[in-house]
C-alpha cells in the first residue's frame, strides 16, 4: 500500500509587508517541511475584504504575497499555492456549512468581538469569517491546521462544524487539528524586545526587517536594535536581556545551529556590535535570494499568473468534488445526475 501523505491546509491575508518574523516563524519552515506532507498555501483575498479594503491595493498585496511566497522557496511541484477566489468552491463551501451553523456559534468568537467594538460598521462578512476559513479547511479533509495561537479558536470551531455536519448527514469530513508553532520561535521587535514583530508595527522605523527592504536598511535596522549595557553574548531568558535573546534567536533560526554552537561562534566577539554586525550579515544573506527571485517574479506578471492557475487547477481537482459530495448529503439535485 503506498503511504498516504497528511493533508496541511494553512490560509495566509494577503495585508501588510512580510517581514523577518513571519519568514522565519512560518514561510521558512513550510518551504523545508514542503515535500513531508501534502500542503495546500491558500492567499485568503476573500476573508481580507470582510474588512474594507483599497482595491488597487488588495490586488497588489496579493500578487505580492503570492510573489513572496514562491520566492522564498515554495515549489509548485511540491505543494499548491493558490489564490482563495481564484476556486468558487470556497465561496459556495461556506454557503452550505452557514447552513448547519447556529448564528451563537458565530457570535461567541473572541477575534469577531474584538473586531465589532473597533469598527463602526459590521459587515455580515465579518461574522460569517470562520465559516468560511472552515470551509476552506474541510474542503480539503486537511488533517493539520498551522496557524498562530489567535486562530486556535476558529479551528475548533470548524471542528464542532465538521461534527455537527457529520451527525446530520453521515461522516463526510476529517476533522481537523490545530497545530500551534511553539513559542520559542518568536521573533520580537528591535526596538522593543519584549513584543513581537509584527506586520501592524512593520513601518515604525527600526521595528522590524521587512523581506523587501533593501539590504543596507536591514544592516541599519540590526544595527539600532535595542540591547542592553553589558557585554555578554548568550541566550538568556532575563527580560533585561531580551534585546540580544532575540538577535541569538535570529541568528540561530537563520543558520539551524544549537543554543551551544551559536554561544560558540561568539565566544570571542567584542562586546554586541560585533553581534550585530554577523546577524545583520546572515540576515541579509538568507534575505538576498529571495527578494531577487521576487523581483523577477513581480516583473514577469505571466509566470506569476501560470503559477497561481496551476495551484488553482490543482486546489479545485480536490475542493470541487468535494462540494459536490456536500451537495449531494443535503439533498441537492447535482446537474446531470
Ligand atoms: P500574521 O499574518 O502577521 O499574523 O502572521 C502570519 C504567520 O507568521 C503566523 O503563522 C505567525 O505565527 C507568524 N509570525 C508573525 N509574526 C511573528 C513573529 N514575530 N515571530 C514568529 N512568528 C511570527
Ligand atoms: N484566519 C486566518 C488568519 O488570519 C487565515 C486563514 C483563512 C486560515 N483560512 C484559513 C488559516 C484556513 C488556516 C486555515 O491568520
Amino acid at each position: 500500500m503506498t503511504e498516504v501523505k497528511r493533508r496541511v491546509f494553512s490560509g495566509i491575508q494577503p495585508s501588510g509587508s512580510v517581514q523577518l518574523g513571519n519568514y522565519l516563524g512560518a514561510i521558512k519552515g513550510w518551504v523545508e517541511r514542503q515535500s513531508e506532507k501534502e500542503n495546500f498555501f491558500c492567499i485568503v483575498d476573500l476573508h481580507a475584504i470582510t474588512v474594507q479594503q483599497d482595491p488597487e491595493e488588495l490586488r497588489r498585496e496579493t500578487r505580492s504575497l503570492a510573489a513572496m511566497l514562491f520566492a522564498a522557496g515554495l515549489d509548485p511541484d511540491q505543494c499548491t499555492v493558490f489564490v482563495q477566489s481564484h476556486v468558487t468552491a470556497h465561496a459556495e463551501g461556506c454557503w452550505l456549512l452557514n447552513c448547519v451553523t447556529p448564528l451563537g456559534w458565530l457570535e461567541r468568537m473572541t477575534q469577531y468581538k474584538d473586531k465589532v467594538q473597533r469598527q463602526e460598521s459590521v459587515s455580515t462578512g465579518l461574522l460569517d469569517y470562520p465559516v468560511l476559513m472552515a470551509a476552506d479547511i474541510l474542503l480539503y479533509d486537511a488533517h493539520e491546521v498551522p496557524v498562530g495561537d489567535d486562530q486556535r479558536q476558529h479551528v475548533e470551531l470548524t471542528r464542532d462544524i465538521a461534527q455537527r455536519f457529520n451527525h446530520l448527514y453521515g461522516e463526510t469530513f476529517v476533522v481537523p487539528e490545530a497545530v500551534i508553532p511553539e513559542v520559542g520561535a518568536r521573533v520580537m521587535g528591535l526596538d522593543e524586545p519584549r513584543v513581537k514583530m509584527s506586520k501592524s508595527s512593520a513601518h515604525i522605523r527600526g521595528h522590524a526587517v521587512n523581506l523587501l527592504d533593501d539590504p543596507k536598511e536591514m544592516v541599519r535596522s540590526i544595527r539600532r536594535a535595542v540591547t542592553d549595557s553589558g557585554n555578554e553574548i548568550r541566550f538568556s531568558e532575563d527580560p533585561a536581556k531580551a534585546g540580544v535573546n532575540n538577535l541569538l534567536g535570529i541568528y540561530k533560526a537563520i543558520t539551524d545551529r544549537t543554543v551551544e554552537e551559536c554561544e560558540e561562534d561568539f565566544a570571542s566577539a567584542r562586546g554586541y556590535g560585533d553581534l550585530k554586525s554577523r546577524v545583520a550579515e546572515v540576515v541579509v544573506e538568507e534575505l538576498q535570494p529571495i527578494r531577487e527571485r521576487y523581483y523577477e517574479l513581480m516583473d514577469d506578471v505571466g509566470e506569476l499568473e501560470r503559477m497561481l492557475a496551476r495551484g488553482a487547477e490543482q486546489a479545485a481537482s480536490v475542493s470541487e468534488p468535494k462540494v459536490e459530495e456536500i451537495k449531494r448529503r443535503m439533498g441537492l439535485v447535482i446537474a446531470g445526475e
